[in-house]
């Protein structure tokens, strides 16, 4: 009873911002994501009968606490689903720099979501797996696909059609990202926190949910044609508009540091020099910057040479989750 699966973080080009249900991690919008091969999971689960609870350990460290109480709630619903009760011993090793506080839980849940289910012996189609995996983490259910994938937020109260699905497989294009680390703090309202107020709170909530369909149907439209600067565009203002809401909240937060808007500035500059670049920005201060292959060069130098950049990681499209 033991598997071992690999997932890849994504990087959301429409957002996911905001739920419709809490406990089923239902969202309020549909999203859209370029799944990243540069940051993985890799998660081994054992079910074994000598054990008298979960055991969680990340990078070779035991992990308790809230981290660990996610980990083990998430494998309840796998013992549910398949009528066991076993505990499990679970090992996950990050390839996300965490530290510098880049999302690791899309790829951790879809890594753990797969190799839980398969250790279980549970055949699940994709949707089924991104259905589960969406309960861990609602990003992560995207991450069960390469290439882009769409998350379709469903209507039922029970979740059972909001999952994502594949839009495009990572051979379809060779569109990179540059994650751009800042020497800023760690974010101080988690998107749990944030979108919660956002939707409780904010005056442009209705707005931003308003905005969706459109930059959907115009995203998918570019991505199917290979229009860099139709998905940099909408992506940018869809990314925009999300932190948007963030400042009509009450009270009012953002993710932005000072950096941020640095980066921002810089690749609006890139574009002014002729050099094709947009960016993105999640729940945290540190910028995504999309870009193809024959401006990987420029894009990186310039990216470095700004204040307050520590790293520069770029990225090419990512594959799904794989098994070993
Ligand atoms: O899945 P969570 O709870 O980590 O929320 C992710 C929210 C954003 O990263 C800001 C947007 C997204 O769609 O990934």
């Amino acid at each position: 009873m033991k598997a071992t699966a690999k997932a890849h973080t994504n990087i959301a080009l429409i957002k996911y911002w905001g739920k419709r249900d809490e406990s089923f991690i239902l969202p309020t919008n549909n999203s859209l994501s370029l799944t990243l091969d540069g940051f993985s999971t890799t998660t081994s689960v054992e079910f074994r009968e000598d054990l008298s609870e979960d055991i969680f350990t990340l990078d070779d460290k035991r992990i308790t606490g809230v981290e660990y109480d996610r980990v083990r709630s998430f494998l309840d619903l796998i013992r549910n689903l398949s009528d066991k009760t076993l505990y499990a011993d679970v090992h996950s090793i990050n390839d996300v720099p965490t530290a510098a506080g880049f999302a690791s839980s899309a790829s951790g849940f879809a890594a753990l979501a797969g190799a839980a289910t398969r250790a279980m012996g549970l055949q699940l189609s994709d949707y089924e797996l991104s259905r589960i995996t969406r309960q861990g983490s609602g990003s992560a259910c995207r991450s069960i696909y390469g290439g882009f994938a769409e998350w379709q937020q469903g209507v039922k109260t029970d979740g059972s059609d909001s999952y994502a699905v594949p839009i495009a497989p990572v051979e379809h294009w060779d569109i990179r990202v540059a994650a751009v680390v800042l020497s800023a703090d760690m974010k101080k309202v988690s998107s749990r926190e944030g979108m919660r107020r956002t939707v409780d709170t904010s005056a442009f909530f209705q707005s931003w949910v308003d905005s969706i369909p459109n930059d959907l149907e115009q995203i998918k439209q570019g991505i199917q044609e290979r229009d860099f600067e139709k998905v940099g565009q909408i992506a940018e203002a869809n990314c925009l508009r999300m932190h948007a809401t963030t400042l009509g909240a009450n009270p009012p937060f953002t993710y932005w540091a000072d950096t941020t808007m640095t980066v921002m500035q810089a690749v609006q500059s890139l574009r002014e020099g002729g050099i094709s670049a947009y960016f993105t920005i999640d729940a945290g201060p540190n910028v995504k910057v999309l870009y193809l292959p024959e401006n990987e060069e420029k894009i990186k130098t310039a990216l470095m040479h700004v204040p307050g950049v520590t790293d520069v990681i770029l990225s090419r499209a990512g594959q799904g989750i794989s098994y070993k």
